[in-house]
């Protein structure tokens, strides 16, 4: 368990599926992620399966609950790479009604704290579209910083936008932590 002060996050289980079938379709949240096309139970069976995968050494995904043990949604560090010690991290609450409350930014910096005190990384960063407010607002709380612009990199509802590159480094965590 990785304990944040109101989240913890755990091993993904196979009876996650029916709270992540909840939302993986629903276009409010998916709109901000980088999936796009509908998935089916069987595909997220086998994704989940393939999560559950301890040998992967270059993706570690998690889900999110409260103390209380409410499913909230999921996150993982990907595209590991142990050489120069950074990784992708991805985050979704995925009940909406939790939404806003804080949940996203306490598992954010228990994950970071995880791979940053654990795990040894140096640099975690992420992607993120700019229209999705939100989540950039919650980053920048984390510590992390904008690191560059993906220019008209994600098409949807009509219109391209941008995709903002966010990361922090050990050195800038342990300075937010000691604020
Ligand atoms: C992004 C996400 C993980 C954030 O988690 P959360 O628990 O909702 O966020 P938090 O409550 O911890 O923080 C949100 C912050 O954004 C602020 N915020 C909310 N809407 C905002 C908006 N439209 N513009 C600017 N700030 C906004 C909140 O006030 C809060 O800041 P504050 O604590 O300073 O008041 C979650 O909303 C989510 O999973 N969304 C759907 C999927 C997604 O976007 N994933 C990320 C893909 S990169």
């Amino acid at each position: 368990m990785i304990e944040g002060k109101r989240v913890r996050i755990r091993a993904l289980k196979k009876t996650d599926i029916d709270e992540i079938m909840k939302w993986i379709n629903d276009p409010e949240v998916k709109q901000n992620l980088l999936m796009r096309y509908p998935i089916s139970r069987n595909q997220e069976e086998k994704w989940i399966e393939n999560a559950m995968d301890e040998t992967d050494p270059r993706n570690k995904a998690f889900a999110i609950e409260t103390k209380d043990g409410v499913y909230l949604g999921g996150i993982g560090l990907h595209r590991i790479d142990w050489e120069d010690r950074n990784a992708e991290v991805g985050i979704v609450i995925g009940k909406k009604e939790y939404w806003n409350k804080g949940y996203g930014t306490d598992a954010m910096v228990a994950i970071l704290n995880f791979a940053f005190n654990q795990m040894n990384l140096h640099r975690v960063y992420l992607r993120v579209f700019e229209f999705n407010r939100r989540a950039i607002r919650s980053y920048q709380r984390c510590g992390f910083k904008k690191e560059g612009v993906l220019r008209d990199d994600r098409f949807s509802n009509g219109k391209y936008h941008d995709t903002i590159i966010m990361g922090i480094l050990k050195e800038e965590f342990d300075k937010v932590q000691n604020r």
